[in-house]
């Protein structure tokens, strides 16, 4: 059973990152054939995450109404069809269409599958479960960046191979069963008994009936989608709130979607002249994002939560000043430059800054207002980045690297004050535990220190 979950996590996560990653090897080609303005071209790249935050702001009601299998097969059913309109587009409107809709798919696979796997998951491995669709996610930027080298200007079938795990979601998705939970909420308990029998071979009817008594009741507790917005401006979950969406417009204005996205054209920025050096080190790029989450996976409950994240605030905020530094002075090593320091900052990046935001969102909020400040903090995460997507091709036109990293440098220094003033250490802490500080942390302004 967690096989089939893993497989079911893998394939979302990887189709989040191949539709995010996708566009950085096809936009060269894109230009070629539509010749595109920069605004046109922020619009097809925003295109995705605009559609995210829509996708994610239905994803939870679609899996209650639907199910989380129903939700999981749609979005399946949407990758499939993005991809197979984007390879088919005839323009950029069309091309915006598309990739709107595969933002969409996103959106909804992005709140149902770690529902449906958290839902699923036997608890002991439920963590390594949530880790791994972050992992696919960097596997499956890493899947497009060498889609983009080796199809070359072929970006029709950059697009159609994403409609493969697309209909291998959907069909996946039609072969299983909801899960005992969203069962239980619909009355269909001998559905639920039979799910919890199968992920649980050897239990006996006593404890089956006592897991589903135990469903019955968490599910019977007040509706905590009932909680008001304005809950989460409250004093006592304020601090959370602030912590949950600065996290997150953190990590976007760190400028990590510009690289992710355009990955090409800042190397073509930076002194890489032919279309295949860029891609190589975009892969390079992509590789370092993968190797280095496998990392932060090991390290992530040893060390502590705010350690890691002036860790990655430092790294990431020294390496995009080096960059600006020898962009501004229009140094002829820029191109070393910029690879090693692009290098370093996606390993900043995915040590501390791509994993804490999300592992964070859902330690820090208390229970009753959990889904309200998890989504809050999803949108701040999508806002953000279809802004930063949708704006870096026209500020680098406009302003030059050098001054559009600087930018970003600076957003990352903001981060390490950002964390010494509002983030607590929540390592090794009960969920009650950290509750409790954050809330003192409310009256003495600051978050507790670890
Ligand atoms: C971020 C994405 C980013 C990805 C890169 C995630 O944590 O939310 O915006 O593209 O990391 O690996």
């Amino acid at each position: 059973m967690p096989y089939v979950i893993a497989i079911i996590a893998g394939l979302s996560g990887f189709l989040f990152g191949y539709d995010e990653g996708v566009i950085a090897g096809a936009l060269a080609a894109l230009h070629a054939r539509f010749s595109l303005a920069p605004l046109v071209e922020g619009l097809i790249t925003a295109a995705v995450p605009f559609g995210a935050l829509f996708g994610s702001l239905a994803g939870g009601r679609l899996a209650d109404s639907l199910g989380r299998r129903g939700a999981l097969v749609t979005a399946g059913t949407l990758f499939a069809a993005g991809a197979a309109l984007s390879a088919l587009a005839d323009g950029a409107a069309v091309l915006c269409a598309a990739r709107l809709t595969l933002g969409l798919a996103i959106g909804f696979a992005a709140v149902a599958a770690p529902l449906y796997i958290a839902e699923n998951a036997p608890p002991a491995h439920r963590g390594m479960l949530v880790s791994f669709y972050q992992l696919a996610i960097t596997l499956g930027i890493l899947g497009s960046y060498t889609a983009g080298f080796a199809l070359g200007d072929g970006w029709r079938t950059m697009f159609a191979i994403g409609a493969l795990p697309g209909a291998a979601l959907a069909l996946a998705m039609l072969a299983m069963r909801d899960t005992p939970r969203w069962l239980v909420l619909r009355g269909r308990d001998g559905e639920a008994r039979a799910v919890l029998a199968r992920s649980a071979p050897g239990a006996t009817a006593e404890e089956l009936e006592a897991q589903l008594q135990e469903i019955r009741d968490a599910a019977r507790a007040p509706h905590q989608n009932a909680a008001a917005w304005t809950a989460l401006f409250s004093r006592r979950v304020l601090p959370a709130t602030i912590v949950g969406v600065g996290l997150f417009a953190l990590q976007q204005l760190s400028g990590i979607n510009a690289v992710i996205y355009y990955a090409p054209m800042v190397f073509a920025a930076s002194g890489f002249d032919t279309h295949a050096a860029q891609l190589m080190a975009t892969i390079g790029v992509g590789a370092v994002n993968v190797a280095v989450t496998v990392l932060a996976m090991a390290l992530i409950d040893r060390i502590g939560r705010r350690r890691m994240l002036y860790l990655g605030f430092s790294v990431t905020a020294a390496s995009l000043a080096v960059i600006a530094v020898a962009a501004a002075s229009g140094a002829a090593w820029l191109n070393a430059v910029a690879l090693a320091g692009l290098f370093a900052y996606i390993a900043g990046f995915a040590i501390s800054l791509g994993p804490l935001p999300w592992l964070m969102m859902s330690e820090i909020f208390p229970l009753d207002v959990r889904p309200l400040g998890m989504g809050l903090a999803a949108i701040s995460n999508w806002t953000l980045n279809a802004l930063v997507v949708m704006l870096f091709p026209m500020a680098l036109s406009a302003f030059g690297l050098a001054l559009t990293f600087a930018f970003f440098a600076a957003c990352c220094a903001a981060g390490l004050a950002f964390t010494r003033l509002y983030v607590p250490e929540t390592a090794g802490a009960s969920l009650e535990q950290i509750e409790a500080k954050l809330s003192a942390g409310a009256a003495g302004v600051a978050g507790a220190r670890g």
